[in-house]
């Protein structure tokens, strides 16, 4: 079946995968009304193709709607298969109840995605509760992983890594990429009062002075936890570490707060 690729949102990785698949690279505009309500046209031929529909998912709620509308026009344009290739997975966080009265997001947004779309490529979505993304989505869900990246990085550009988790659900990716680049590591632990309330007990590490510490997370969202393991090192030593997520959604000035905290380097 013939594939073309398109974006809602611009991705730049609708183009590289167009190119690498050797597939068309449609063409769509996203009409916003005076009211802020969305239009999307196809202006591809899409008939009996398969559709890969590359945009991310951070900025969720602003992209959601979007995205349906495409979806749902392509589907009506007579499209065979739409598949949503959404780097970052929205809504995974909230995998449980939290507090009495909340609903289990990640459920509802997985059966959203299960009731608009053929399939799902994702990069990494953070699973701790859920394990697999085929317990909450009934539509093929593809998963692919950063951390070979991430160890490459690593392995050529810094000579005595100590990797560091900033909390339990981090160890999947810290360990994986700590094994691959034979380098050692610690996972920390973490007390999450709110949104940007974290406490995080960081050891002692007068014994790696020698080391470049390099966090790894999947997501940075308002960077509180980053910031929250920076500051102690900052305290006990004059180490600086490096940050790594696969996820850098960096919400408003998360991105500037982390860089006072902990200026770029490199
Ligand atoms: C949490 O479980 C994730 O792995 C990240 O640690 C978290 O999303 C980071 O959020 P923030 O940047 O808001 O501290």
């Amino acid at each position: 079946m013939t594939s073309i690729l398109f974006s809602v949102f611009n991705h730049p990785l609708c183009d590289s995968l167009a190119k690498e698949l050797e597939s068309e690279r449609g063409e769509l505009t996203h009409h916003f009304f005076p009211d802020g309500e969305s239009c999307i046209q196809i202006h591809s031929e899409v008939k009996g193709k398969k559709v890969i529909l590359v945009d991310s998912l951070d900025k969720v709620n602003q992209k959601i709607m979007p995205l349906i509308l495409a979806s749902e026009t392509l589907r009506e344009l007579g499209a065979n298969d739409i598949i949503l290739c959404s780097p970052y997975l929205a809504y995974m966080r909230q995998d449980k109840a939290f507090q009495p009265g909340q609903g289990i997001s990640a459920r509802y947004f997985a059966k959203l995605i299960s009731t608009y779309f053929d399939g799902l490529i994702t990069i990494d979505p953070h699973l701790h509760r859920i394990k697999n993304l085929k317990e909450v989505y009934t539509i093929p869900a593809k998963t692919l992983h950063a951390g070979e990246a991430i160890a490459n990085w690593i392995k050529d550009n810094i000579k005595e890594p100590l990797l560091i988790g900033p909390d339990s659900e981090s160890r999947q990716w810290v360990e994986a990429i700590a094994k691959t680049i034979e380098a050692p590591f610690m996972v920390l632990e973490k007390i999450r009062r709110g949104d940007k309330d974290v406490e995080i007990k960081v050891p002692n590490l007068k014994d790696y002075q020698q080391k470049q510490i390099i966090l790894v997370d999947d997501i940075i969202s308002s960077a509180g936890t980053m910031i929250e393991v920076v500051k102690a090192i900052h305290k006990s030593s004059n180490l600086s570490p490096l940050c790594i997520a696969v996820h850098a959604l960096f919400s408003k000035e998360s991105f500037n707060a982390l860089q006072a905290e902990n200026p770029l380097q490199l």
